[in-house]
């Protein structure tokens, strides 16, 4: 359910502290950027979405665009020049509703139930988040006294007393709009960075008699990233909530400390997940057993078993299929097919009850292109064999170990080609001048 509420995120940051090219809001968390997730959760709230841009302002467009509708969000670049900071961001803004939830671009774990509890009831201008740390260092502080919220200090311009405080600013409010949008002209650059602080407005509301709120959040969705450290942090406890309930659901896990699944993959409970698992991208896994130090990336498994360390590369259909230790699979159609060992199976259509042999290789690519592979029914490969694509081995067929098959196979044909064996007797003794213990014997 949407409500009368718009929202602003704001993204035009550089990400200095990430010490990457890359824009900060693009680093990813559990396989999709951090800014996806605060408009996806943003989207459950909100019909007025407003995304700050500046920094790579056109990289973060471009990504956004494969997730979401163009027309769905509204892009505003940020005059960064003029007015850089938290609070230049919001300037000239015009959102829609009469309460402005504005949030950081840099908070993957943030959930609209949350952001929905922040929305202002009473007659408070401000509606602030604030998050109790035992180190509250690298975020703004809360300063409250007497239970009333009295201004927000930013890190590098707190005093030593300012430092000791434990209430962090987690980054998220809710503003009346009216009033953030005649407050936003008072604001000045007058502190350690030269910035215009959105987290300035609290005393400016205080000095004018208005009411500042201040509402209780937890780390576990508010945690900021800024750092690479606190981007493995995030991720941590991104994962444990997708496998959490993933099991909750029913699905089996061991050892799930060492299992990395992403956002988009879907697992039904029937599923078993050995440790070491990595399921990527948008993954569909039907009643089937991932075996440890698998990864699947973009594909669907049905009722088959999967490794140990076997790798399903993206836009694979598995289905009733064995695929085991050291096969790597990509691009193909495999259904009822056996192949337990060392392979390498790419651009093919594999049919019913066929078995693939330890080592076989479809060798799919010439340099230049990708071409296909394919194998129909009952058909027998033996172990190491080299099927040069394009080819089509028709159904009911036998193809000898060892072979390395350029034609296509007819319905029924046993192929082999391998060198003839010769055989040269005693040539090791004569090669290293050794006499053999027949002929030592012999004297
Ligand atoms: C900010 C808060 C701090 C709070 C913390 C919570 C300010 C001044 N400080 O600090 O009190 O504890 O978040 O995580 O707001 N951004 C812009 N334009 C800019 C600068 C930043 O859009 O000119 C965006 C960034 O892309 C980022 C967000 O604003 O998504 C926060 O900026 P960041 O530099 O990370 O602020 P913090 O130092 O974390
Ligand atoms: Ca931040």
């Amino acid at each position: 359910m949407k409500f009368d509420i718009s929202i602003i995120i704001l993204s035009a940051g550089k990400g200095t502290r990430m010490n990457s090219s890359k824009a900060k809001v693009l680093h990813e968390i559990s396989g999709k950027p951090m800014l996806y997730y605060s408009i996806y959760e943003a989207m459950k709230l909100s019909c007025d979405i407003h995304v700050v841009l500046y920094h790579q302002a056109n990289d973060i467009k471009k990504t956004m665009h494969k997730y979401f509708d163009k027309t769905s969000i509204n892009y505003h670049i940020q005059d960064h020049e003029n007015y850089p900071g938290t609070g230049g961001a919001v300037m000239g803004i015009n959102t829609k509703y009469k309460q402005t939830l504005v949030l950081n671009g840099d908070m993957p774990l943030i959930k609209a139930e949350e952001l929905k509890s922040l929305t202002i009831k009473n007659k408070e201008v401000i509606n602030i988040s604030y998050m109790t740390l035992k180190d509250a260092s690298g975020y703004g502080r809360v300063v409250i006294k007497n239970d009333k919220v009295e201004k927000i200090v930013e890190q590098k311009d707190c005093s030593t007393k300012e430092l000791d405080i434990n209430k962090a600013n987690a980054g998220v409010y809710c503003f009346q709009t009216e009033f953030l949008k005649y407050s936003l002209k008072k604001l000045n650059n007058n502190n350690a960075q030269q910035e215009y602080y959105i987290t300035d407005l609290v005393a400016i509301a205080i000095n004018e008699n208005n009411t500042v709120k201040a509402t209780k959040v937890s780390e576990q969705n508010f945690k900021g990233v800024n750092s690479k450290y606190d981007l493995s942090q995030a991720l941590d406890i991104h994962q444990n909530n997708i496998k959490k309930n993933f099991m909750l659901q029913g699905v089996t896990m061991y050892l799930p400390q060492t299992i990395y699944i992403e956002n988009g993959v879907q697992i039904d409970a029937e599923t078993i997940l050995e440790n070491g698992v990595s399921l990527l991208g948008d993954s569909k896994i039907i009643n089937s057993h991932i075996k440890s130090n698998s990864q699947i990336d973009n594909s669907v498994i049905k009722n088959s078993t999967i490794g140990p360390m076997a790798r399903v590369r993206p836009n694979c259909d598995i289905q009733q299929s064995n695929i085991g230790n050291f096969v790597e699979v990509k691009n193909s159609q495999l259904n009822k097919v056996k192949a337990g060992h060392l392979s390498y199976i790419g651009d093919s259509f594999v049919d019913t009850g066929t078995n693939i042999g330890a080592g076989t290789i479809t060798c799919n690519y010439d340099g230049i292109n990708k071409h296909k592979t394919t194998i129909g029914k009952n058909v027998f490969i033996g172990s190491g064999c080299q099927i040069i694509a394009p080819i089509k081995i028709e159904d009911n067929c036998i193809v000898g170990a060892g072979s390395q098959i350029t034609k296509d196979i007819k319905d029924g044909e046993l192929v082999l080609n391998r060198a003839e064996t010769k055989t040269i007797k005693n040539y090791f003794y004569k090669y290293f001048k050794i006499v053999s213990k027949k002929d030592k014997d012999a004297k």
